[in-house]
């Protein structure tokens, strides 16, 4: 195979990347994004702010335009996000209580639905578990309406749109050893046990010089798969250059081709320039467009 998303279905596997609206017009973007890459994720598009600015006032545009330009170039789409503490709509920022939890899930009602059959996986819940290495909660406004309240995201999602995969999306839950890993996991093993639906956990997998590449990273990627969810590497970026990089990418992917359950590798962008941390240069295309060592790797591993 000549292109990543080509190479990742030899193994029935997707390879995607985010796509910005706003860069669907620059054709050296869309050449690349199109020629290489089988899903798609809206960088921002899909979030609480864009699609409800106001409350009850849904607006799709900007999230439509990146699923119309997946669709109408035959690539499937992960939904991004449906329940996180950040990006949210200011009069959501302001809201508590039960306000907020009927608000949060008549949101995760509305999108999903406005959505519904063109989504592979929606990443339901963003981001709900903290740092600080106890394996608590974050703390949020929607943390604060109840420790259900994940839950409840789950089902609305699934009552919603039966046909998404639902998962829940996190960073720094890549090395096994980690409280955060844990919590995660006890969190999805939880929901297996209970029958809350849940199909898949995303690994961000944000990588850089004070968060590497853990040693222990496929034995996170095969514990979560082992709970009986798939796993998806779902916004892979990695700071560096050359063949250090290179190296790097090969890992990760391989960890997720050991794994049947890991389903499919999303990068956070296409070029370096495109690239939310772009002085990283994390991605596998430079900012002119060119292929760099990490694409060969990658190529070559999938
Ligand atoms: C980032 C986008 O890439 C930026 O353009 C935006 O300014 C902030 O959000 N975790 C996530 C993504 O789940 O939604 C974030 O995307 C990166 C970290």
């Amino acid at each position: 195979a000549t292109t990543l998303g080509a190479a990742a279905a030899q193994s029935s596997r997707y390879f995607g990347t985010a796509i910005s609206a706003g860069k669907l017009s620059d054709s050296a973007y869309t050449t690349i994004a199109n020629r290489e890459f089988d899903m798609v994720t809206a960088e921002n598009e899909m979030k609480l702010d864009a699609t409800e600015p106001n409350q009850n006032q849904f607006n799709y545009t900007s999230g439509d335009r990146v699923a119309n330009w997946a669709t109408s170039n035959g690539k499937r789409l992960r939904g991004h996000t449906l329940a996180w503490h950040s990006q949210q709509p200011g009069w959501m920022q302001s809201m508590s209580g039960t306000a907020l939890r009927n608000a949060m899930l008549n949101h995760v009602t509305q999108v999903a639905t406005h959505y519904r059959g063109k989504v592979y996986a929606w990443d339901v819940v963003n981001e709900a578990f903290s740092d600080n290495g106890d394996g608590s909660r974050r703390d949020s406004n929607l943390q604060r309406t109840g420790n259900d309240w994940i839950e409840a995201a789950f089902r609305a999602a699934r009552a919603a749109d039966p046909g998404a995969k639902l998962c829940y999306n996190d960073y720094n839950i890549d090395n096994w050893s980690h409280a955060k890993t844990q919590a995660v996991y006890n969190l999805v093993r939880d929901f297996k046990a209970r029958q809350v639906p849940i199909d898949c956990v995303g690994l961000q997998a944000h990588f850089n010089s004070g968060n590497p590449v853990p040693s222990n990273f496929s034995t996170t990627v095969s514990s979560f798969a082992a709970l009986g969810v798939d796993v998806q590497i779902t916004e892979l970026d990695i700071q560096g250059s050359g063949t250090d990089q290179a190296n790097k990418y090969r890992t990760v992917v391989n960890a997720c081709l050991a794994v049947a359950r890991c389903t499919g590798v999303t990068v956070w962008g296409v070029r370096d320039s495109d690239s939310w941390r772009a002085s990283d240069t994390p991605l596998l295309f430079d900012g002119s467009g060119n292929k760099k060592a990490a694409y060969t790797a990658v190529l070559d591993a999938l």
